[in-house]
């Protein structure tokens, strides 16, 4: 996204009511909701949220949101969160920000998944930016890497500074070189079959609506039925 998407967050503030109670996305596009919401809760709007990850939480927490366990949530009633790819059904690919597993929980916990996202997120077919994220726990990726070769998508370890990336649930990240991915749900179902895997960065059929930052203004894409 060229520009801050404030503008984003602005119009997905739409979607939300007084009394809800909202999962609270990771990343940049998401970070920018938190942030437009917490003006809101200062203002007097009435919601709780659940963060996907500890960055969130914190910045959540700084804003004075409120926040609940999923236990105590139960079924939420919207999720708001960026993507790294948009196709055309919107599908998605998330994860390049490491917070892939709970950002999926919380979502399916959810009665609705908005995403914000930035116009150049939106591809024709998924794969198309090249990676996969998969979350996989450190006892298994060796394993996983084979299975991932052996799928055709070889993964590749992502590090820091720091070594190999840690997530909030204690593991790795392999991603996994891809191009066109024609069947997301065949290969999601692929990659949950090998032991250890914990994860992966497919949404399919999972988001509502999905409001796209140009650098014109905002539009909304909303799920066809
Ligand atoms: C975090 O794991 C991701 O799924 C993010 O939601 C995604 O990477 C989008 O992040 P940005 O809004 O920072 O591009």
């Amino acid at each position: 996204m060229a520009e801050a998407p404030t503008a984003s967050a602005e119009r997905a503030l739409e979607f939300v009511k007084d009394g809800d109670t909202l999962g609270l996305g990771t990343g940049r596009a998401a970070e920018a909701f938190v942030r437009a919401l917490g003006e809101r809760v200062a203002g007097g709007l009435a919601v709780r949220g659940v963060p996907t990850s500890e960055s969130t939480a914190t910045l959540a927490q700084s804003l004075g949101i409120p926040l609940l366990t999923l236990e105590q949530a139960g079924t939420l009633d919207c999720t708001f969160d960026g993507a790294d790819e948009v196709s055309p059904q919107l599908d998605l690919i998330k994860g390049y920000g490491a917070a892939l597993v709970r950002e999926k929980i919380v979502a399916a916990s959810s009665l609705r998944l908005v995403i914000l996202v930035g116009e150049e997120k939106l591809v024709d077919v998924l794969g198309a930016r090249g990676r996969l994220p998969v979350e996989v726990i450190p006892f298994g990726v060796a394993l996983a890497k084979r299975r991932l070769e052996a799928l055709g998508c070889p993964g590749e370890l992502r590090t820091g500074d720091a070594g190999p990336v840690v997530t909030d649930n204690g593991n790795h990240i392999l991603d996994a070189r891809v191009s066109k991915i024609e069947d997301p749900q065949a290969l999601d179902a692929a990659l949950l079959g090998i032991p250890g895997v914990v994860g992966t960065g497919i949404f399919a059929g999972m988001a509502e609506a999905v409001v796209v930052q140009t650098a014109t203004g905002v539009r909304v894409l909303e799920r066809q039925a």
